[in-house]
């Protein structure tokens, strides 16, 4: 039996779709080995989203060809976006590479490995009708699976490259997905995270995104839904209704702003003002109480100045995010915005990085510092990192929480807080169930 290493890098999606393709090639006869040394196939499946993502796998990928160098027979291909977007850079810097695959040529990935030297080109087809909607998926275990719902993206957003890697947006019939959900439950999977580039954009038929959420929420035996990312523009009333009225759903969002600017905004094209934005954060903080609330930022977009920043800035103070993703601006060939160059310097999208980091910083801790004396529900995942001998889980606002054991994964236990950084709850076990 050949066996497989793969190596995953980028977002929750990429996650995802690691366990799809190798529960694609379990069924194709390879199993998978945890490390590289011995492995027949190593895969790296990789993300574009940012310059250093690339470099990353650049660097991995030169690492990883003296495997080849010391057994020819081992093939080595590099999935996902970055084969997408990187295709002629790939071929001239790794020209070793056997097999490139992109986000939509998964399912081709067995015969690529099996031919010797097969038209590199069939694995970077897009395909607007692919979801692999029928190919197993091997999960890795544990308390928590995420499920993909739907793939790519509509919106082009200027400085995003997923539109053109991931390509056209295409949703998964949501009877099967409701299928999927009770079978995890069945399985006992206690957490479902929905997964998508603009997972509120999901519709199939008659279903939309709440509906798809109403009915999993229904599922018996499943304690909590997430779902990540949802697009502002998107955020429609009755989604909303359906996270304020199932108590399956969690009460967290991650809502990616990216700035407080109007003006950076238009330019960005996220078909928002920044008041819109805030407003919809109101309705969702009046129909959710305690809804716990995440973001992506980026600095230094093209033309962002100043008073620009100081939008952003004042956006965070003003939102209170529970924590923030903050990105310094990475110009992608091949949108919009990468024909505007990158006139802010560095050291300046740095100054403007870290100041954010330092603000969220504080309000984070602050935001967790509030919930000492309270009590939070956690689902138990595993051992904590520190201390030793402590259970860590996350809280249904999505805050790790840690308390001393005993306690078993999948155990749903409630935490009084005790302390806390800007990262993490610390308690002891109040009540159990
Ligand atoms: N540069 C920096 N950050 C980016 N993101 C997407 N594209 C870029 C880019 N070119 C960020 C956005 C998005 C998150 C997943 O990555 O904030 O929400
Ligand atoms: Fe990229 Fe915008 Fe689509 Fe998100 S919504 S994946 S940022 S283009």
């Amino acid at each position: 039996m050949p066996s497989v290493y793969i190596e995953t890098y980028g977002c929750q999606m990429n996650v995802a779709d690691t366990e799809l393709v190798l529960g694609h090639l379990a069924v194709h006869g390879y199993r998978r080995t945890a490390g590289p040394e011995t492995a027949d196939v190593i895969l790296l499946n990789t993300c574009a989203i940012r310059e250093h993502a690339e470099e990353r796998v650049l660097g991995r990928l030169g690492e990883l060809a003296r495997y080849k160098r010391r057994r020819p027979d081992v093939r080595l291909g590099v999935t996902g976006c970055m084969a997408q977007h990187l295709r002629q850079r790939l071929r001239e810097r790794a020209p070793y590479v056997d097999v490139l695959v992109g986000p939509d040529g998964y399912r081709r990935l067995p015969e690529l490995l099996a031919a010797g030297g097969a038209d590199p080109h069939v694995g970077l087809r897009l395909d607007p009708e692919e979801t692999y909607a029928d190919l197993p998926v091997a999960r890795e275990g544990g308390v928590r699976a995420w499920v993909t719902v739907m793939r790519g993206c509509d919106r082009f957003c200027t400085f995003c490259i997923v539109p053109y890697v991931r390509g056209r947006e295409r949703s998964l019939p949501g009877p099967v997905l409701v299928e999927q959900v009770r079978a995890l439950a069945a399985a006992g999977v206690r957490e479902v995270v929905f997964l998508g580039q603009t997972v509120n954009a999901y519709h199939d038929g008659a279903w939309d995104f709440a509906e798809l959420v109403r009915r999993s929420a229904a599922v018996p035996g499943l304690r909590r839904i997430r779902f990540t990312s949802p697009h502002p523009a998107e955020m429609s009333e009755r989604l909303i209704d359906a996270m304020a009225e199932c108590p399956a759903v969690a009460p967290q969002l991650h809502l990616p702003v990216q700035s407080g600017s109007d003006r950076v905004l238009a330019r960005m094209q996220r078909d928002y003002r920044a008041a819109e934005y805030e407003a919809l954060v109101a309705r969702l903080r009046a129909r959710v109480p305690g809804i716990a609330l995440s973001t992506d930022v980026i600095v230094g977009f093209p033309g962002e100045d100043e008073a620009d920043f100081a939008a952003t800035e004042a956006l965070m103070r003003r939102v209170q995010y529970d924590s923030a993703f903050l990105f310094k601006y990475s110009p992608r060939a091949g949108t919009r915005a990468f024909g505007w160059g990158d006139p802010v310097p560095d050291e300046e999208k740095s100054r403007r990085l870290r100041h954010l980091v330092d603000l969220q910083e504080g309000i984070s801790a602050e935001i967790n510092r509030g919930l000492v004396g309270a009590r939070v529900e956690v689902l138990v995942e595993g051992p904590a990192r520190r201390p030793e001998g402590w259970m860590a889980g996350k809280s249904r606002e999505m805050k790790t929480t840690v308390f001393p054991g005993p306690a078993t994964p999948g155990d749903v236990v409630h935490v009084r807080v005790e302390s806390a950084t800007s990262h993490t709850l610390s308690g002891t076990v109040a009540a159990v169930g």
